[in-house]
């Protein structure tokens, strides 16, 4: 079966394309021939995911999926959260995101955080969502060049490196978003094979 990722972020879909098994194929909003961006409005990961799902589906008629993720730190009351692709300004600037964060963090030791994915699925004129969350700690330094976003600063729960500086196979393992598309998997797999 084809089902189309909504993004237009070339890390997630590559995370996913590596994820997702044989049999379901993966289209990007460019091989649907969409090169807009679709604004993010929601006031929540359920409503910013599902922004994207209903904009794809109507304007295509089309089986499709799409998450809104972010990174929490309690002691910062949950931000950057759902402004985590803006947290330092627009345009969208990793570089400047992880600078802010840490400003703010400097004083405190390894402060606990979590990532979140909540995925989007249209299907069958049905929509479903599915969630992810990892716990971790903002690491003092900014170490690895994998992924994208945060992992350089982000240290998984029982591990001593960033997700910057593990493999995308591990990273596929145990992140927010891995966990999600598996449920996702399961659900397909189980509705539509
Ligand atoms: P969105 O889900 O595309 O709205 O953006 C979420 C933002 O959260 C990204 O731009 C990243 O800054 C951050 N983020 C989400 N998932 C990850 C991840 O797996 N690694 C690092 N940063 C992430």
């Amino acid at each position: 079966m084809k089902i189309v990722f909504a993004t237009n972020n070339q890390s997630k879909l590559k995370e996913v394309r590596e994820i997702i098994p044989i049999g379901i194929e993966i289209l990007s909003l460019k091989d649907i021939g969409f090169f807009d961006e679709i604004k993010e409005t929601g006031t929540s990961y359920e409503e910013n995911a599902q922004i994207k799902t209903k904009y794809i589906s109507n304007k295509y008629s089309i089986d499709c999926f799409a998450d809104d993720s972010g990174l929490e730190v309690p002691c910062l009351n949950g931000a950057p959260g759902i402004y985590s692709a803006r947290f330092a300004g627009t345009p969208k600037n990793d570089i400047n995101n992880i600078k802010k964060l840490k400003e703010k963090l400097k004083k405190k030791t390894k402060p606990l955080a979590y990532f979140k994915t909540v995925i989007s699925l249209n299907i069958n004129k049905e929509n479903i969502f599915f969630k992810g969350k990892i716990k971790g700690y903002i690491s003092k330094e900014t170490k690895g060049i994998n992924g994208f976003g945060y992992d350089p600063i982000f240290i998984p729960d029982g591990y001593d490196k960033t997700f910057g500086e593990i493999s995308s196979k591990i990273k596929n393992k145990i992140s927010h978003r891995s966990i999600a598309i598996r449920k996702l998997v399961e659900f397909i797999k189980k509705n539509f094979f």
